[in-house]
């Protein structure tokens, strides 16, 4: 955008039938708040400035929406909620440092495209004054009706305001308005508040700005564009569309999904060309995938960093700072927390791997588990390359395990193993030749007793 924009983001509004006792445009779609959403995605149609109208939780909503983008956001408090007019005039200073366009757009509306925002504003610099997207709505109610007459936008009639004529129609006010900076004062400060619910409505700038001979026009965008978030039924919704969107966008760059509707993607997941994923897995935030990695049904990854060709699952959780170098393996039921795990490494069963480093090509045995928690520090289990922890062993951080040695099942291991030694940590088997025999026949003795006696247990 050549032009300067300042995008009023409105982010004060009412939020009890969120029923939660944080701000609406915290609440998270693919692990981001709204808000972020909606930041960045005016930042990336290229507006110069954001102003921020904020209601409640001033500093965290200020700092979600500062993420992933570098626009400056100036916050301003709209302390009584009186409208969506109202609340843009909060921002009255900050339209005062003088814009080419000034964009409105709703904290609790994520899903819409930035190239829309675009196109609104090449129509602004095209000659019409005001823009207003709009969208069919399959169900109408609820929503600003956009009344048109000979293809130009003549009034926005809210839904208590308007007339059975009116309610028929169903092209509907999506929210995002761009109007003149220049103008913008002004008409905003036309607005009054007779109406229904006593509210200044940002809408009623359209028959404002045609009394004063502006051209006001609407564009189309899709419904599912303009989806905003009152309950949290909504909030399933728009996330529902997001992980819909972002299973498109990472299958058409070279990832296959068996069963996409049941993977769960977050808003910075990365993953590589050629990855497979199975049904039912879980990216929470902050995990990237190298190329040709799988990952098995029901697996659970946050804050993971899984290399080329890396196998994990099922039934796998890649807990943060799980480091896994290229061809690892981390097989079912396993979890692995704050580790590196070098390359070609296994992991296969049943263990827990936290607060460790493991070097190339060791083998951990099933049933392993670091005991890296002494209930107050955690301490490192550092395993050397080509390692191999026999099955159901414990290793008590902190522990050293070297290169190429050999721990033998069943050890609980509280000493550095050097390299190449073996170590067995664990009580001597003893056999009894015959011993079984006695042990039967006192056994069958006692249950006979027991019959003799009537008692009920066997
Ligand atoms: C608004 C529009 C309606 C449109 C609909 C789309 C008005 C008068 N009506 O209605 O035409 O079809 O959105 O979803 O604009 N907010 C504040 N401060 C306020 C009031 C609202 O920050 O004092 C914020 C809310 O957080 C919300 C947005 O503005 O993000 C819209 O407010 P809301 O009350 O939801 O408006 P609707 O009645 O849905
Ligand atoms: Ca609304």
């Amino acid at each position: 955008m050549a032009r300067t924009c300042l995008a009023v983001v409105l982010a004060a509004g009412d939020a009890t039938r969120m029923k939660s006792s944080k701000s609406k445009v915290l609440h998270p779609v693919g692990n981001l708040p709204l808000i972020a959403h909606v930041t960045g995605s005016a930042a990336a149609a290229g507006v110069s400035k954001i102003a921020l109208v904020v209601g409640r939780d001033v500093d965290a909503v200020e700092q979600a929406a500062r993420l992933g983008h570098d626009v400056p956001i100036t916050a301003v408090m709209q302390t009584e909620r009186k409208g969506t007019g109202h609340a843009v005039l909060m921002a009255r200073d900050i339209i005062a440092e003088g814009y080419d366009d000034v964009v409105v757009l709703y904290g609790d509306a994520p899903l819409f495209d930035p190239e829309s925002l675009k196109d609104a504003v090449k129509l602004r610099s095209g000659g019409a004054d005001v823009i207003v997207l709009g969208f069919r709505a399959a169900d109408p109610s609820g929503y600003g009706r956009l009344i048109e007459r000979d293809g130009e936008l003549v009034a926005i009639r809210e839904h208590k305001e308007a007339t059975a004529e009116e309610l028929e129609v169903d092209f509907c006010n999506g929210g995002i308005i761009t109007f003149s900076g220049s103008q913008a004062i002004d008409l905003l400060e036309a607005i009054g508040n007779d109406n229904a619910k006593g509210e200044y409505y940002l809408t009623d700038i359209i028959e404002i700005a045609r009394a004063r001979g502006l051209k006001c026009v609407a564009i189309e965008a899709s419904e599912e564009n303009m989806m905003g978030c009152n309950t949290r039924v909504e909030l399933a919704e728009i996330e529902a569309v997001w992980q819909q969107r972002a299973r498109h966008r990472a299958m058409l760059s070279g990832v296959s999904m068996v069963d996409p509707n049941t993977v769960y993607l977050s808003f910075d997941t990365e993953l590589g060309n050629d990855v497979v994923i199975e049904p039912n897995v879980w990216f929470g935030p902050g995990v990237r995938v190298g190329e040709g990695a799988v990952i098995h049904a029901f697996s659970h990854l946050e804050g993971a960093t899984v290399g080329a060709y890396v196998q994990i699952g099922p039934f796998a959780r890649l807990r943060p700072g799980a480091d896994l170098a290229e061809k690892a393996k981390v097989g079912n039921f396993c979890e692995v927390k704050k580790a590196k795990v070098g390359e070609g490494a296994k992991i296969n069963h049943l263990t827990y791997i936290g607060d460790a480093v493991i070097g190339a090509g060791a083998n951990i045995g099933a049933g392993t588990i670091t005991c890296n928690y002494d209930g107050q520090n955690k301490h490192l289990t550092e395993i050397g390359a080509g390692a191999f922890i026999g099955s159901n062993s414990s290793l008590v951080a902190p522990v050293k395990i070297g290169d190429g040695a050999y721990v033998g099942s069943g050890s609980v291991v509280t000493m550095e193993v050097p390299r190449d030694a073996l170590a067995v940590a664990r009580a001597r088997q003893e056999t009894k030749p015959g011993r079984a025999i006695v042990l039967r026949e006192k056994i069958a003795e006692i249950k006979a007793q027991k019959r003799k006696s009537g008692s009920s247990m066997i």
